[in-house]
């Protein structure tokens, strides 16, 4: 990009100095605003690569600006600036659609890693790589498409991602698309299972240390934050970060800045930060497992990876493909799945989700008879049976979600029984037949 040019608003004078300046010296254009009115203005008259926004303006509120912005025909990436320690701004506004954050006093290290990211973001093309994604994160349901619409809109931001969702139901591989689609895809992708490391060394693995701060310290070691530095930190299994640690890590998304065991200086740190467990945090918070205020912190975009279940209608692609690696993997020609097989499958309970099914398929692999795989070949665990109010556990599932599991079961239960014919089924059900349809549909069995 020749040129970058960049919009300024706030009503300080001497941080209006500060960033221009700095900014300048950046080879970056500048123009000034000191409130909304102006700001506005300049926006009508020229065309910018970055803004960089006050939020308490003389005349409203930086959050309108960012509307402002988003819905005119030039979007841009827009990184607010906020008082100390009002990281809630800074949230408000990411959620928005706020690129960054920036706060005061402005470290002029932070500004520049901030003012890089955004102009690798203003320069990637705006045409999204959603055919790329949907290589990788296979399925054509509603859901499926939704999750990969979301992933190229959070691959433009630097806010933190948090994704749940079940064991096994593709939060990895979420996390890694989303660092894939983003500019920092030149950069390391670093993935660390929190529930792998010992509570005693997890701020060195974390933060690094120093030679001699504790017995076998014996040289400087970078942790995984420097390793991640340009890229993208993936905390896997956030949930199992002890109490103490999760202090700490706080501090360090807050200031963008971290210190190495026995370090007396802060680095300044550039990552993108993401997280998943398939654990209920929200519970966990409740009953003060978990920080609240990290797990606001982390949890600015909220993706949820759905269970294979309540998308069963992916499930034959899902097969296809994994049954296709399996044999490339195994030299094997690939076999077919026999149509009761499939039948077999998407009525399957997939507590395992993905994981489970290719676990199933690789079994079934060794198993069959080397032409197609019948569904007795799968030995699917039986799962037909209807959840049974005793065994609810809202720490494992929403009432929501465990309602609707019981709707689908006794639906395909009914289905089955009255051999797919809807008009018997809902006769059998005592529903009018508009309202299967729309429970079928809502619950993805159609
Ligand atoms: N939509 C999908 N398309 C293709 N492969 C998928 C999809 N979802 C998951 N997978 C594959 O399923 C496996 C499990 O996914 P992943 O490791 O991302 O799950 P997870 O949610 O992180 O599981 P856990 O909670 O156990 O860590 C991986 O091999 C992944 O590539
Ligand atoms: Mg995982």
């Amino acid at each position: 990009m020749n040129n970058p040019f960049t919009l300024i608003i706030d009503d300080e004078p001497d941080i209006r100095e500060l960033l221009e300046i700095t900014l300048n010296r950046m080879n970056i254009q500048t123009l000034c605003a000191e409130d909304i009115t102006s700001a506005k203005k300049l926006l009508e008259k020229h065309s910018f690569d970055l803004c960089l926004t006050d939020m308490k303006l003389p005349d409203g509120n930086g959050l309108d600006l960012i509307d402002y912005i988003q819905k005119s025909n030039k979007p841009m990436p827009i990184a607010v600036i906020t008082a100390h320690g009002s990281m809630d701004i800074a949230i408000t506004a990411m959620k928005k659609g706020a690129f960054d954050f920036l706060s005061k006093p402005v470290d002029l290290t932070v500004l520049r890693q901030l003012i890089n990211n955004a102009l690798k973001l203003s320069a990637q093309p705006q045409t999204t790589k959603e055919r790329r994604t949907r290589h990788l994160l296979l399925g054509e349901s509603q859901l499926m498409r939704d999750i990969r619409s979301n992933i190229d809109k959070v691959a433009r931001s630097q806010a933190p991602v948090y994704i749940s969702g079940e064991s096994g139901s593709g939060k990895e591989l979420i996390a890694k698309l989303i660092h894939q689609q983003s500019p920092r895809n030149e950069s390391p992708f670093i993935a660390i299972n929190c529930g792998a490391i010992p509570a005693e060394l997890m701020e060195s693995e974390f933060f690094g240390h120093k030679k001699g701060s504790f017995t076998g310290a014996t040289t400087d070691k970078q942790g995984l934050f420097q390793a991640a530095e340009g890229g993208t930190l993936f905390l896997d299994e956030v949930a199992d970060l002890p109490l103490a640690l999760q202090v700490k890590l706080l501090r360090a998304i807050q200031e963008k800045k971290i210190r190495p065991v026995g370090g007396h200086q802060e680095i300044s740190t550039n990552i993108r930060l993401l997280s998943a467990t398939h654990k209920d945090l929200n519970a966990m918070v409740e009953r003060g497992e978990f920080r609240q205020d990290l797990y606001y912190r982390i949890n600015v975009i909220d993706l949820v990876s759905p269970p294979l279940r309540n998308r069963a209608s992916d499930i034959p692609e899902l097969a296809e493909h994994l049954l296709a690696k399996l044999a490339t993997s195994n030299v094997q020609q690939q076999p077919t799945l026999s149509k009761e097989a499939i039948h077999g499958l998407k009525h399957y309970h997939f507590p395992g989700n993905v994981r489970e099914l290719e676990n199933i398929l690789e079994r079934a692999l060794a198993l069959y008879d080397g032409k197609t795989i019948e569904l007795d070949d799968l030995n699917l665990p039986c799962s037909t049976e209807l959840p049974k109010a005793e065994e609810f556990n809202p720490s494992e599932m929403s009432l929501e979600d465990y309602l609707e599991e019981i709707e689908k079961e006794a639906l395909s239960k009914a289905l089955e029984e009255n051999r797919w014919n809807k008009t018997e089924t809902a006769k059998h059900l005592g529903l009018t037949f508009r309202s299967l349809r729309y429970r079928l549909k809502k619950l993805g069995l159609d």
